[in-house]
């Protein structure tokens, strides 16, 4: 884990209010594992005394890596704003990633909106280690379908699901997730995406038999395990987001 001075060296817009920057940091880049995060401080003044956490979108060239960001309020416009050339403020990597080292040859991605974040690395990762790869991934539109190009070359099959069916599947990621793993027979699922789609997801592995991991969302202080601001309860006690997650197993949640 590093704290660090990073610096923005491309930003791009890639749907309304979601941009993709690109920071330099060496240090995080070659460390970063898929799933894990970036704390960034997000502002310049005391109201912004908190970071806000990212994950780690993609690995650029072997220095770099991209976020993504949703502007959602005062921190991540804050983001938005910066240039190429600025600098931000970051801790990481953070937490623990989705276990990419088990023994298993045939993984299904399950990503939701921003769900998308941490899925272009995953799929690339697990890629590297000759496992099929399948994605389905929903949105609330075609032009929010982000990283589509991207996870149609590092998987084997991608199947879509829009709110309002301008691609795909009309209706959500979980209507259609119990045919794809019939399909695609995974021995793994790693979803990441809104909370209710993440326990819908849980269901429908846990009866399909299938070991399932998931990227949780919590508001986060430190970042780092000290205040347990982002503790969830798990099956048997209190976990930290930040430290113990933000990825755990369905088992280890209790789902
Ligand atoms: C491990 C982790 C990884 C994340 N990765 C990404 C990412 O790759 N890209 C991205 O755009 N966002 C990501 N987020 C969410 C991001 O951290 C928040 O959107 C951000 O902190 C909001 O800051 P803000 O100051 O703009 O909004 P605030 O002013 O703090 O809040 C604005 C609104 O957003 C809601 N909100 C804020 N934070 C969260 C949150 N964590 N979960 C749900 N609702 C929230 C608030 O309730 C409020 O309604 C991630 C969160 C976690 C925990
Ligand atoms: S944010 Fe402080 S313990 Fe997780």
């Amino acid at each position: 884990m590093h704290q660090l001075t990073a610096r923005i060296v491309a930003k791009e817009e890639v749907s309304q209010d979601i941009f993709r920057i690109t920071l330099f940091a060496p240090a995080v880049a070659r460390e970063a594992q898929p799933g894990q995060f970036v704390h960034l401080y997000c502002g310049d003044h005391q109201s912004y005394i908190l970071r806000r956490p990212f994950s780690v979108h993609r690995l650029v060239g072997g220095d770099a890596f991209d976020v993504l960001v949703r502007v959602v309020g005062e921190g991540t416009r804050w983001l938005a704003g910066r240039r190429p050339k600025d600098s931000v403020d970051l801790i990481g990597p953070l937490g623990r990633g989705f276990n990419v080292d088990g023994q298993f040859s045939r993984a299904l991605l399950v990503a939701g909106g921003m769900g998308i974040a941490p899925m272009v690395f995953l799929a690339g990762k697990i890629a590297e280690n000759k496992v099929k790869v399948y994605t389905v991934m929903g949105a609330a539109g075609r032009a929010q379908l982000l990283d589509f190009m991207d996870l149609k070359r590092l998987t084997r099959r991608i199947a879509v699901a829009t709110d309002d069916g301008s691609q795909g599947y009309k209706g959500l990621v979980t209507d259609i997730l119990s045919k794809e793993i019939e399909e695609t027979q995974p021995e793994r699922i790693f979803a990441c995406g809104p909370a209710a789609m993440l326990r819908s997801v849980a269901g429908i592995s846990r009866r399909h038999g299938v070991p399932c991991e998931v990227s949780l969302e919590a508001r986060m202080a430190c970042g780092v395990g000290a205040c347990l601001g982002c503790a969830v309860q798990a099956r048997d006690a209190y976990l930290k987001v930040c430290s113990d997650g933000p990825v755990f197993t369905t088992d280890e949640l209790g789902w």
